[in-house]
């Protein structure tokens, strides 16, 4: 029996290792271990990557969406529009200013926020539009800029989970106000630890969220505003820029694989495939299926060796943490429809055809179950 697990850090960074191991020494050696020349060198290449002007390494992706909500004027008692079915550092940044999450459903086959039903949540209190561009996707981010210019609100995205996604063939680090991404160690840009960016075009946004992450300080011990400290360290930046060279050609690995399971599975009775809209093009930072039969499906996979996990069990709404909201089972139907039979199959660049066909052959076997 194989074994084949969700997702395998280790093997990414078997293909860095010599000069990671380098470099970090020479860090270590160079006592440079906040915003020096690697922080530097990654805040370009990054933009560059992304489509973006301006590149802010943080400490996490909760952090950027923090921060970039908080250099867009979100203050307490602001109400954000957001989607329930993503994870829950999305909404949880709006609540630590203050701000209330206002959920909208999902589309049933890009996951991310259902733009039509926007417009009917928005009130005077409305600041932000906050879509997720889930698993890789893009979310629908013409239609929502359309409706933010109409209401003078401002999009702020959260690209944790899509760095390379493009929205009409255009790399979405620039298309909205700002947008946030994580390089936690699973992400398909993973450091080796927690890190994460806020990108933006916006040179006097750039400039907030550069001051905010550093303490509200523009000169040493001079304090503008309360700040932060979500400083990226040295080892990360190093680590992220070793790895970035590498990403587009992993990122085409993950797309065949994707094309091999979606080929694959399609037409099996019981699972449904991930869409791709027109607009979008997919990285696939996971490989979802909604499966009929997912309870039964899951153990057989554990149980043939193949790693799965469910992105994401229980809606937001649904989460005790926002019960407050008082939306309940049934509030926002997609979601929680899409929540009760999704889970995630391994997609990481490494796996090998022997893995592949594989777990195309248990999926196969497994869908059948009862
Ligand atoms: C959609 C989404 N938003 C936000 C985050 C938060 O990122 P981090 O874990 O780097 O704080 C993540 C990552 O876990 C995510 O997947």
């Amino acid at each position: 029996m194989k074994n084949i697990p969700l997702v395998n850090v280790k093997v990414q960074f078997a293909q860095i290792q010599a000069e990671a191991e380098k470099q970090v020494l020479e860090i270590l050696r160079t006592g440079a271990y906040i915003l020096g020349q690697h922080n530097k060198a990654f805040e370009t290449e990054l933009a560059e990557y992304v489509g973006a002007q301006y590149a802010i390494p943080v400490k996490s992706g909760t952090d950027a969406l923090l921060v970039a909500l908080r250099a867009a004027g979100i203050q307490p008692g602001d109400e954000v529009i957001t989607t329930p079915f993503t994870f829950i550092a999305t909404a949880e940044a709006i609540r630590y200013l203050g701000a209330t999450p206002v959920f909208v459903d999902i589309e049933p086959d890009s996951y991310c926020i259902d733009v039509a039903q926007i417009e009917q949540k928005i009130t005077s209190k409305t600041k932000a539009i906050l879509p997720v561009h889930l698993f890789g996707h893009a979310a629908d981010v013409g239609a929502i800029d359309a409706i933010a210019q109409k209401h003078n609100l401002l999009v702020i995205g959260d690209a944790c989970q899509s760095i390379g996604t493009e929205y009409q063939g255009r790399p979405i680090g620039g298309l909205c106000a700002a947008e946030c991404y994580s390089f936690y160690p699973t992400k398909n840009l993973g450091g080796c630890g927690e890190g994460g960016a806020v990108t933006t075009n916006d040179p006097e946004f750039a400039d907030r969220v550069r001051i905010l992450r550093a303490h509200g300080m523009r000169e040493t011990y001079k304090h503008e505003t309360i700040g932060y400290n979500m400083r990226l360290d040295e080892i990360q930046c190093a680590i992220l820029r070793l790895k970035l060279p590498k990403l587009r050609g992993w990122t085409r690995r993950r797309q065949e694989i994707a094309g091999i399971y979606t080929a694959a599975f399609q037409s099996v009775p019981g699972l449904q495939t991930p869409a791709v809209q027109a607009y979008s093009n997919h990285i696939y930072h996971q490989y979802t299926l909604l499966a009929e039969n997912r309870t039964a499906l899951q153990k057989y996979l554990k149980d043939s060796g193949v790693g799965t996990a469910v992105h994401y069990p229980i809606p937001l709404n649904l989460q005790p943490a926002f019960a407050d909201l008082q939306q309940g089972p049934g509030s926002f139907p997609v979601a929680e429809s899409v929540a009760a039979k999704i889970f995630s199959i391994p997609v990481y660049p490494e796996l090998t055809d022997e893995d592949i066909a594989y777990i195309v052959e248990k999926v196969k076997t497994g869908a059948q179950l009862s």
